[in-house]
């Protein structure tokens, strides 16, 4: 294995159809309008020296390395900054063009530390290479005079160091930070001589705006901004190819490593979904992989009262598998079941199924996409036939309007985000529909033309209401309509929300919006070109959530977004295999593909793939698990890879469910809180660990590429297929590969997916089939998968959880960025520096009211539960409305949460509780007694 180098071509590519050919060094180049010479040159193999110049950035023209001499044109242009054109002759290697780059670098190395063996860039630096390069042998100005040699050095932030006396000021994390993550923390201070790059206000780069996201750090030439893991274990020497586990943006990264250890995660410019950009997290956040708290031996216990043992895996497996098959000689084949996990492979998914459906023989099989997505799942496949988003993300580059529900992408999906920044800087109009004021609604260079704020739980009023203006002002595109869709529904659809009552004026009353910017904010969708939408768990997270996915799916038929680039309805999957769970076959009632299990075909593929007979009755959700568990009827559980104790709803419930189960087994990377009730506890492998492939947000599936062994001995693959062996149900995949042969054998979306293919093409979007072998980037085109798009009457009905006097706030809950969902993997991680703790964030109303002042600890309590945090008051959130992130066990947010959830999937309704906020003296009894279980829980008996 070697280290993958990817050509930097100096300037992005040009999009331009038409051809242009030019002469560079003798040798004819043909090349897309609008090229530059330097890329020109490097598409033929000649690399120009450059500086300033990298292809990720437009160009700048800063350094005057890349210069050439054309015919019949006087001076030596930039290659960067001169694009091609038809017939012109191009020199790049005369004596004048040497002598003047010798003379730059010149400049550059005579203020530059010339420390080049101890410098942890070293073999790494493009200066070093430049001074090769333009074959720099001597430096006639000295080193004495004026120089920044001295400069200090900014060790602020964890991941990565500023060393000022490297930098060069050629610009490019300036503009990386402008163009590529959209955050504009950087400028450059002072003139001339005394230019320097400047975090904010010339802070240190931990207290600016700076997010982290590495994109500098990636533009950067020299060992200025060098990531600390390069200081700490020197330069890489191999890589792979992989894919970040962490959101559904499903970013692509080299894994550069020396021996096993990891040096760092570099995005890869051919990642389809990042092109080359990361956040936080991906870049950055793998450090939990390797923390001292993951548990990398099996252990059990005969009750959750007594310490860990730990044990062989034979031994963990054969006491697991002994412990289900009494349940169920005792108490019944369907009283017990298993959750996938939206953190594993695809491969690893599809075998927990499998598992449960083949060797406990019935379907109690759910998935956390249970409380995250699973009304996209269910309104996208009722109104357009497909459980899944419409586009790639390379189509909001042609969006011209962009509508965001109940999602916020800087956070949530950083590298979409960006992404859509990016759009919405060149011109793009942009709708947010949010309770808060997030950082897509106002941040530098963006302002949303509409921000609804409504009121938490009335998404179906205003998105009906949206509705209700493009069908009354006349704005339904028709002929997309009636070619598409069935216009008896459409016409019956119209009449409704054509109806008064859901006219934006009517609405008001619930959903708190002015219903002037409710019109506004439909004319523009409907009228404004590409209307693209793009919407996450605020949406689907209510009573409703389903309700309001299908009201989404009405508006982009009305308007005829759907079925090209640049529009669609595009749902930010959380986890970053949340989609691959679904797909896979993880619902109660679905097998794989999405085929209802009462399907007798469908069925009978499988019992003859699978040599068993399978249960055609759908099995438990993951709510009825724990109602079935508390009323006795269900007892055994294997859980991977999620820790349900801490994401799902109502937790007393749940570990009122947890507690009554017998046999409980957790399968994960550490000891997380569901852990506390566990049995037995077999150690999960890292992303790092294991080949398969996770399908991102897009449909896209990506491989998942072993870099080093699983320090617990097995991928979780493999510890899966010991389970099931030991139940008597064989299985015997030597490789993921095999795995994923059988899952395009039995699932027709799927058909033509294999990992040759995946070698070949990098990545592919389901479905990939006969009809599509090379994937379907775009859903829909020409026609619905479910024949004519299917218009659904979308009523609101208010949550029954509503305020009152004990309870007048509404809480809402999200994530932030530098922080991952119960944040296992991330409060293991420097990703601390930046949210050490959940906060509530509180109007300043509100918070006089109740004698609160910013950073005092509160209580927020409910009809479930009552816990306790430090309130922070912010203007983010309107009155009435309070907001709070879930990321650490200690708040346990989701005590407070109710258990009410969405009527077709029931999704919990994470999004609406009814709350009261009051001065608190510090933690509740709830909250302490939490701790003490967590601690009883992590004792492990000396051998
Ligand atoms: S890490 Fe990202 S946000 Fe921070 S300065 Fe660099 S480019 Fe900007
Ligand atoms: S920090 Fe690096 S990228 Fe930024 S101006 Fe200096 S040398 Fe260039
Ligand atoms: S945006 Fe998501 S997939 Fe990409 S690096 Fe960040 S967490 Fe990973
Ligand atoms: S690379 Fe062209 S001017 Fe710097």
């Amino acid at each position: 294995m070697s280290l993958i180098h990817e050509t930097d071509y100096g300037t992005p590519a040009s999009k331009s159809e038409k051809r242009v050919t030019l002469t560079i060094d003798g040798m004819s180049v043909t090349v897309p309008e609008g090229t530059s010479i330097m890329r020109a040159a490097m598409e033929v193999g000649n690399q120009i020296p450059k500086l300033c110049a990298t292809d990720t950035l437009d160009a700048f023209g800063s350094c005057r390395l890349c210069l050439v001499e054309i015919e019949g044109r006087g001076g030596t242009p930039a290659s960067c900054t001169t694009p091609v054109a038809d017939g012109i002759v191009v020199k790049t290697q005369t004596e004048r063009l040497k002598q003047i780059r010798r003379g730059v670098m010149e400049l550059y190395i005579s203020d530059h530390p010339l420390d080049c063996l101890t410098c942890s860039a070293n073999g790494d630096c493009e200066l070093q290479d430049m001074a090769g390069v333009v074959g720099l042998r001597e430096v006639r100005y000295g080193y004495e005079g004026e120089n920044h040699t001295k400069l200090g050095k900014d060790e602020s932030n964890p991941y990565f160091t500023y060393e000022q006396s490297k930098c060069i000021v050629c610009n490019r994390c300036v503009r990386a930070c402008e163009e590529v993550q959209g955050t504009f923390a950087l400028t450059i201070s002072g003139r001339g001589f005394g230019s320097r790059v400047s975090p904010g206000m010339n802070e240190p780069f931990l207290s600016s705006e700076c997010v982290s996201c590495g994109a500098c750090v990636q533009a950067c030439p020299t060992a200025t901004l060098n990531e600390k893991s390069m200081h700490q274990i020197g330069t890489p020497e191999h890589s792979l190819v992989t894919t970040c586990a962490y959101c559904g943006v499903g970013c692509t990264f080299k894994a550069e490593m020396r021996g096993d250890e990891l040096v760092r995660m570099v995005p890869y410019k051919d990642g389809k979904a990042n092109r080359g950009h990361s956040c936080v997290k991906g870049r950055f956040a793998y450090g939990y992989t390797t923390h001292k708290d993951r548990i990398l031996k099996p252990m059990i216990r005969s009750s959750i009262d007594e310490p860990w043992k730990e044990v062989s895996y034979e031994e963990a497996i054969a006491y697991a598998a002994s412990e289900f098959k009494r349940i169920q000689e005792k108490y019944g084949r369907r009283a017990v079941g298993g959750i996938t996990s939206s953190r594993c492979t695809n491969e690893e998914t599809y075998l927990v199924q499998k598992l449960i459906r083949g060797g406990f023989g019935n379907n109690n099989v759910d998935t956390c996409a249970r409380v995250c997505h699973s009304p996209t799942g269910y309104g996208l496949s009722q109104t357009f036939g497909t459980s899944a988003g419409t586009q790639d993300f390379d189509s909001v580059e042609e969006s011209d309007v962009i509508l965001v529900i109940g999602a916020n992408p800087t956070d949530g999906h950083p590298v979409f985000g960006s992404r859509m920044k990016k759009r919405l800087r060149q011109g793009a109009k942009l709708i947010v529909v949010d309770p808060r004021r997030t950082d897509s609604v106002r941040s530098p260079h963006i302002e949303a033309a509409f921000h609804l704020p409504l009121k938490p739980g009335t998404n179906v009023a205003i998105v009906t209401a949206l509705a209700h203006v493009i069908v009354t002002e006349g704005l339904v595109n028709e002929a997309f309509v009636r070619e598409r869709c069935d216009w008896d529904e459409f016409q019956e659809w119209a009449a409704f929300v054509a109806d008064e009552r859901h006219s934006p004026e009517a609405v008001a009353k619930y959903t708190g919006v002015d219903p002037a910017l409710v019109r506004g904010a439909a004319r523009l969708y409907a009228t404004g070109g590409n209307g693209a939408i793009y919407y996450g768990l605020g949406v689907t997270e209510h009573s409703q959530g389903s309700t309001t996915v299908m009201a989404i799916a009405n508006l982009a038929m009305a308007t005829g977004n759907i079925g090209r680039r640049g529009v669609g309805v595009n749902p930010l999957r959380g986890q970053n295999n949340v989609q691959g769970s679904c797909d896979m076959g993880s619902f109660p009632h679905e097998l794989p593909g999405y085929r209802h299990i009462s399907d007798d075909a469908t069925r009978a593929s499988f019992e003859a793939m699978w040599g068993v007979h399978l249960d055609d009755e759908p099995g438990l959700r993951i709510p009825n698990m724990f109602d079935a568990a508390v009323e006795g009827t269900y007892k055994g559980m294997y859980v991977q890879g999620e820790d349900i104790l801490q994401s799902d709803p109502d937790t007393k419930h749940v570990s009122a469910g947890l507690a009554a189960l017998e046999c409980l087994v957790v399968q994960d990377l550490f000891l997380n809180e569901t852990a506390n009730y566990a049995h037995v506890f077999l150690p999960g492998s890292t992303f790092l660990e294991k080949d398969g492939t996770f399908t991102n947000a897009e449909r896209r599936i990506q491989r998942v590429r072993k870099v080093m062994a699983p320090k617990n001995g097995y991928a979780d693959w493999e510890v899966t297929q010991l389970l099931a062996n030991a139940l008597g149900f064989p299985m015997n995949y030597q490789h993921p590969s095999e795995i994923m042969d059988e899952i395009a054998a039995l699932t027709p979306t799927f058909k033509g997916v294999s990992y040759a293919k995946l070698e070949e093409m990098g990545s592919v979007q389901w479905p990939c089939n006969d009809k599509a072998p090379e994937g379907t980037p775009i859903m829909h085109i020409g026609g619905f998968v479910r024949g004519k798009g299917k218009f659904i009457l979308t009523e609101y009905v208010p949550t029954d959880e509503r305020t009152g006097p004990r309870f007048p706030l509404l809480l809402t809950t999200g994530r932030i960025l530098s922080q991952y969902n119960v944040g296992a993997q991330t409060r293991r991680t420097a990703n601390t520096a930046w949210h050490p703790e959940d906060v509530l964030e509180i109007h300043a109303h509100d918070a006089e009211n109740r004698g609160i002042r910013d950073g005092d600890f509160v209580k927020l309590e409910s009809r479930s539960g009552s816990t306790s945090l430090k309130a922070v008051i912010s203007d983010r959130v309107s009155p009435g409305v309070v907001y709070t992130t879930f990321h650490h066990p200690v708040t346990q947010a989701n005590v407070v949460t109710t258990d009410y959830s969405d009527w077709a999937t029931n999704c919990p309704e994470y999004k609406v509780t009814a709350v009261q906020v009051a001065p608190s003296n510090g933690p509740t009894q709830w909250q302490e007694e939490y701790e003490d279980l967590s601690r009883k829980s992590r004792r492990i008996a000396a051998e």
